[in-house]
């Protein structure tokens, strides 16, 4: 299994990193523009390989995507992250242009592959990638609801006061601090509903607290978060890489499930090894479906930016 990560930054980084800790991938390549970047941080990662127990070999590339071939996956983390105060939307300017020339190189030269976009504004890049490569619909995933997910998942561990192994959520929707829709409903606590231990009120500053998890740790950092992005794109990785059909939010091209068309947004979707085996259309109540076709609306407005 070949992995390549485009971006060497520190969400890039953090991918390769937890990939190669997983072990179930043979080779990842990291590839940058900066001269040395790449390299650099696939040297550094392989010397803690037996410090932390992994066989994956990951090399570093300076936009030699030669080096890329033949990957089975290929992830898209490089464009500018965003500065306090900023919107991911704010980033569509430059970020449309990286990840067009990106992703039309990495099919060149793996015309198989299954792409995974992280750039954001996320779901709008990953409609660009549908647009500008034909590739299947299946093989174009955007990675944002299972981070959203993860974030929803600690404020729910926090209110609770619950260890966070107990908790379950989802967050579908755009991957964007107000079209985030966490399914607060279906949330549990070991499959019980989180209604029956805290109230409506705290529930919904939950909820609030996980759309804007991005941005408040953009505050504190001064740049994007990459822990945890990184993190959730290695889960995307492996249950494609493993086949395991596991059930995780991605962003995915929608025709006409959920009623919406012609978009790329956040939806259960079921990953296995040819990259999202299914959309699971799940009940939603009214007020779940107007909140994920208010969401819809931000982001088709923001993919009429795009030029496609
Ligand atoms: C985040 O929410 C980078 O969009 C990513 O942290």
């Amino acid at each position: 299994m070949k992995i390549t990560v485009v971006g060497a930054g520190a969400v890039g980084a953090s991918c390769a990193e937890y990939i190669a800790i997983k072990n179930f991938a043979a080779e990842v390549v990291l590839l940058d523009i900066k001269e040395g970047y790449a390299e650099g941080k696939a040297m550094d990662l392989m010397q803690t390989a037996s410090l932390n127990g992994f066989d994956t070999k990951i090399t570093g590339t300076t936009n030699d995507y030669s080096k890329t071939a033949n990957s089975d996956i290929c992830v898209i983390t490089s464009g500018i992250p965003r500065k306090p105060g900023m919107t991911r939307e704010e980033l569509i300017g430059i970020n449309a242009g990286i990840v067009r020339t990106v992703s039309a190189n990495l099919i060149e030269h793996s015309p198989n592959t299954i792409i995974i976009v992280v750039s954001n504004p996320m779901d709008t890049m990953t409609y660009l990638v549908h647009k500008t490569t034909g590739l299947p619909k299946n093989r174009i995933i955007g990675m944002g609801g299972a981070l959203d997910s993860a974030r929803f998942k600690y404020r729910l561990a926090e209110a609770l006061e619950a260890p966070i192994s107990d908790v379950d959520g989802m967050v579908i929707g755009g991957h964007s601090d107000k079209g985030m829709v966490p399914l607060t409903r279906l949330a549990t606590r070991n499959s019980v509903p989180v209604t029956e231990f805290i109230s409506d009120e705290r529930l919904n500053q939950v909820k609030e607290d996980t759309k804007v998890g991005g941005a408040t740790l953009t505050k504190l950092l001064g740049t994007s978060a990459w822990y945890a992005p990184g993190a959730a794109v290695s889960g995307l990785v492996q249950a494609i890489a493993c086949d395991l059909h596991k059930i995780y939010p991605c962003s995915a091209l929608l025709e006409g499930e959920y009623g919406l068309s012609d978009l790329c947004i956040g939806v259960p979707v079921m990953l296995g090894k040819n990259g999202i085996e299914k959309i699971v259309e799940i009940e939603l109540n009214e007020a779940e479906k107007a909140h994920l076709a208010e969401s819809a609306a931000g982001v088709s407005k923001t993919n009429g930016l795009l030029d496609v």
